[in-house]
């Protein structure tokens, strides 16, 4: 489930975001592909924005694909690399149940808002085979929130703390591989990310109430 503004923002500023986004240099998770997944698994970019990531892991040799929930950024990132269009899909019913071997989650988790992160979760553990490993990333801080937690142009950032999203995500068969503190690739100063690798290695035990 999408926040509805976040939402809105993207599809009215794909081209400007996908312009600003597209570079393979400012992937902030491209470093740790190649720990995190094994070589030429099926990976999907779940929230792949640009599809930048999706090209960078198709280029490394994965059978990469992607769910973009924007439809106006889906058509950017087809209109600038067509080989995309039979690999990026705004459905994510478009992908079976234990079909990948790997997610990775780039900035998008702090979009999610609380009543839907446990679906979020639900469905990541669901599309990923037993010891499939998920890479997602979300901001450490940003100082342009206001009290609703969105930023000047409405996009909600919710800052948890990191061990709410490592309990929810427990509950969902998923433990700690590894975690990764670093820099901004915009060079915005107040905004650091922090990136886990984790794996499934256990049983849902949680039942959406
Ligand atoms: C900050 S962008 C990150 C894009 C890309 N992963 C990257 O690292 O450049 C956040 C992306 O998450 C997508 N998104 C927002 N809410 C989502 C949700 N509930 N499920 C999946 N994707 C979502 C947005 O459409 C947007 O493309």
């Amino acid at each position: 489930m999408i926040d509805s503004r976040t939402a809105r923002f993207y599809e009215e500023n794909a081209a400007n975001y996908f312009a600003a986004t597209s570079s393979k240099m400012l992937s902030g998770t491209a470093s740790f592909f190649g720990e995190a997944f094994t070589q030429g698994g099926r990976i999907l970019d779940f929230g792949s924005g640009s599809g930048r990531d999706l090209l960078i892991l198709l280029d490394d040799g994965y059978d990469a694909w992607g769910y973009e929930p924007s439809k106006n950024l889906v058509r950017e990132a087809v209109s600038h690399v067509p080989a995309l269009k039979s690999r990026l899909f705004s459905s994510i019913e478009s992908f079976e149940e234990e079909s990948f071997d790997g997610i990775l989650a780039s900035a998008v988790f702090q979009h999610i808002p609380d009543t839907h992160l446990a679906h979020a979760f639900s469905m990541l553990t669901d599309l990923l085979v037993p010891g499939g490993t998920l890479l997602w990333s979300v901001p450490a801080g940003r100082s342009d929130l206001g009290l609703d937690f969105r930023d000047p142009h409405g996009r909600l950032f919710l800052l948890r703390p990191r061990a709410r999203y490592l309990q929810l995500l427990s509950f969902f068969g998923f433990s700690e591989v590894r975690h990764w503190h670093s820099d901004d690739k915009l060079n915005r100063r107040d905004i650091r990310w922090n990136t886990w690798l984790m794996q499934k290695t256990g049983e849902k035990m949680y039942r959406q109430p």
